[in-house]
């Protein structure tokens, strides 16, 4: 299957095929032969559209001639063959906690290539990133400055450091995941003068070299206006800091936020938003007279999520005459908690007949004691015969890594799928495994 490596597909099934035998094949595996190895709840990577988004933000970048950076945000989808995959095709990694941090050390990623994220950092992470020497810290409030400030000096070593800048931009998303706003947990206040004042306390502190600033506005974003917005604002911290403090600034990091289409509502200008951050940056430093910055994206959605295709058994139906059809598979919130909580919507097909025409609504209920527990509302679909499998696109950012236990229920297998030939890369797992700590009632006497 010859496919151009260098653009995104924009429809959200357009990198799977339909063989003769009517089943989905994706990455050149037919998906009912997938279930019958691996079982199911199965989430099936295809490889190749993942280093396909990343070649295109390298392109884009190259096209303009800029240095730059693009860091995975590992919180997305994070094990050992993702961190692999996305340094092999030249990202660095961005971790938000230890276990982030662990998992992509693990992979072998250097350290330089990590930076690390999150608004309240342990001090255990903290002295972790420390003495594993990553590239650098992104500095969220007072009270990470003087906890890195103490322990820097403790190990009497010096570390890159970036300021997360809360820039009062609110990009256009779920009201749940922009973080860019004011009233956010993230960052130093812009708006209160808190930025200027980290910035000053960070002339004065030894071993933290403040190289940069950022920002993420939010998540699944579509307009260029909020990056606009949330850069010139940049620009001018970017501007005290550099002229006035003289710190060594050379990183603008704007964070991730990417659209992604999950279904045919969403048309995501992926890589014209990225160009246009980019003409952005080379506007708001070229009208300021400052040298141009490495800059610095952060995607995880939009690299995880169009890969990704869950694939799960059906099983029992509830009709309610004149109200609702409910199809319930063997996954469900515990894998992919997104509708429960943002409202997401999905794209599904069967995968054992794939061309079928729909027939019906059906309503995609999980398996959990909860009647929250839904992942699509009313999908358009053939009536479920027994032994169907449910393939539900776009599902490759923010559910395995938002995965849960609830009701002890296993996580699931996952598989990249590359040329015809699959590969596991997190076993399923298995109800030995959900007692792994547990320890019996102790014996009192
Ligand atoms: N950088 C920072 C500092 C972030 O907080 C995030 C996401 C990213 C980068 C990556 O953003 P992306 O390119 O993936 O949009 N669980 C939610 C999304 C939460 C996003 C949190 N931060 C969901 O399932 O929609």
């Amino acid at each position: 299957m010859a496919q151009d490596m260098t653009t995104i597909p924009t429809r959200v099934d357009a990198h799977v095929e339909i063989d003769a035998l009517h089943h989905l094949r994706i990455g050149g595996c037919d998906a009912v032969e997938l279930v019958n190895s691996y079982g199911t709840p199965l989430i099936v990577y295809d490889e190749d559209v993942m280093r396909r988004t990343i070649r295109a933000f390298h392109n884009v970048f190259r096209a303009a001639g800029v240095p730059y950076q693009i860091s995975y945000a590992s919180k997305a989808f994070c094990t050992l063959a993702m961190c692999q995959l996305v340094y092999e095709e030249g990202c660095g990694i961005d971790v938000v906690s230890g276990g982030e941090l662990h998992t992509a050390l693990s992979a072998g990623v250097p350290a330089k290539a990590i930076h690390m994220h999150g608004n309240n950092k342990t001090v255990e992470e903290l002295r972790y990133a420390l003495e594993a020497e990553i590239g650098a810290i992104i500095v969220d409030n007072f009270y990470e400055l003087n906890l890195l400030d103490e322990l820097t000096r403790e190990y009497g070593r010096e570390v890159d450091v970036l300021l997360r800048v809360a820039p009062g931009v609110e990009a256009h998303t779920h009201d749940f995941i922009a973080t860019g706003r004011q009233d956010s947990k993230f960052g130093f206040d812009l708006a209160s003068g808190q930025v200027q004042t980290a910035l000053r306390q960070l002339t004065d502190l030894p071993f933290l070299r403040c190289v940069g600033v950022h920002a993420h506005i939010g998540s699944q974003i579509f307009d260029i206006e909020g990056f606009q917005l949330m850069i010139e604002r940049l620009a001018e911290v970017y501007q005290y800091g550099l002229q006035k403090l003289g710190l060594p600034f050379r990183i603008l990091n704007v964070g991730g936020g990417f659209g992604i289409q999950y279904t045919d509502e969403d048309a995501p200008p992926t890589t014209e938003i990225l160009a246009a951050v980019i003409e952005a940056v080379k506007m708001a430093f070229s009208s300021r007279r400052m040298p141009l910055p490495t800059i610095w994206i952060e995607p995880g959605r939009s690299i995880a999520g169009p890969a990704g295709v869950t694939l799960y058994r059906v099983g029992s139906q509830k009709q309610i005459p004149g109200v609702r059809n409910y199809l319930a598979i063997d996954g469900g919130m515990t894998d992919n908690p997104r509708l429960a909580l943002y409202g997401a919507k999905y794209h599904a097909v069967y995968a054992n007949r794939a061309d079928a025409a729909p027939e019906d609504t059906w309503s995609i209920a999980g398996k959990c004691c909860e009647s929250g527990d839904m992942l699509i509302w009313d999908a358009a679909l053939p009536n479920p015969q027994p032994g169907d499998i449910l393939a539900v696109f776009a599902t490759g950012a923010y559910t395995y890594s938002m995965a849960s236990h609830y009701n002890r229920i296993p996580k699931p297998a996952v598989v990249f799928v590359r040329d015809g030939s699959a590969e596991l890369v997190v076993q399923r797992e298995t109800w030995a495994d959900l007692m792994r700590r547990d320890l019996p009632l102790p014996k009192r006497t």
